[in-house]
């Protein structure tokens, strides 16, 4: 469904992104491992149709990415909340656009919030919501337009360990529900190991794909309890080693 060809980025003369392709297919899920500054916001960017790279071409069901789309939902790192709207206003941002009546809009993000833990919260403003918080919120107004992809930049990172697992958990309960693919970014190898079909190693100046991991055991919510899921772990880590 998605589709990387040979991509390449520069920014002021400096290569960040050389020659990357990959692929993910309509019912996978990819995660992307790779050391701060390597390029993988710059990545999700590109895919999102924020950003255009010099060379090469991204396809999404057929349809080459050249401007945001509003089925591809983006969820940046610094989270991308408006500051003049309320929780459920942002969340319900995208379903505006998509034609949807205010009463139903309204109906579906209360909804998202509350499975979210953020039931009650629907009238504050992102100021007084703790990072976490609106990281959370973020991740309601990516669910609520039901995208065709989703593309999460560390959605997670500012989460305390137990949050942190229960939304990992909801995100792969999703997945098995919706099987919506997704591309996520983390620094976490055992986030990665749960929530990746596959696993991508970026790495290097500039960066290029340096080793793609397959996860039999990904998509059971147990797996967490499983050898396999740290043997794994074991195998990225002592990978990553030769590639920071
Ligand atoms: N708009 C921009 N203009 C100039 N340089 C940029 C721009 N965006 C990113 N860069 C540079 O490209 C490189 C990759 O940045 P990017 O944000 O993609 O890294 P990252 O892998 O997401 O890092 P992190 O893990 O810290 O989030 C960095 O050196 C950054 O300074
Ligand atoms: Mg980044």
């Amino acid at each position: 469904m998605l589709k990387v060809d040979h991509i390449s980025k520069t920014f002021h003369s400096k290569i960040v992104l050389q020659d990357i392709s990959f692929h993910l297919d309509a019912r996978e899920t990819i995660v992307i491992l790779g050391p701060s500054g390597c390029g993988k916001t710059t990545l999700l960017h590109l895919i999102s149709g924020l950003e255009k790279s010099e060379s090469g071409r991204i396809r999404i069901d057929n349809r080459t990415v050249s401007r945001p789309m509003p089925d591809v939902a983006l969820i940046l790192q610094n989270f991308g909340l408006l500051p003049w709207k309320t929780n459920l206003q942002n969340v319900a941002l995208g379903l505006k656009i998509q034609g949807i009546s205010r009463k139903d809009r309204n109906a579906r993000a209360r909804k998202i919030l509350a499975e979210l833990g953020l039931g009650g919260r629907e009238k504050d403003y992102p100021s007084v919501m703790s990072g976490g918080e609106q990281q959370r919120v973020a991740i309601a107004r990516a669910y609520a337009s039901q995208p065709r992809l989703l593309l999460m930049d560390e959605p997670f990172s500012s989460l305390d360990a137990i949050t942190r697992e229960n939304l990992q958990d909801t995100l792969l309960t999703t997945w098995l529900g919706t099987s919506v693919p997704y591309l996520l970014v983390t620094h976490s190898v055992e986030e990665a190991v749960f929530l990746g079909k596959r696993i991508l190693i970026l790495s290097g100046s500039p960066a290029s794909i340096r080793e793609i991991f397959d996860n039999p055991g990904f998509g059971d919510i147990e797996y967490r309890r499983s050898g396999a899921y740290y043997e794994l772990i074991r195998s990225i880590r002592e990978k990553l080693g030769e590639y920071w």
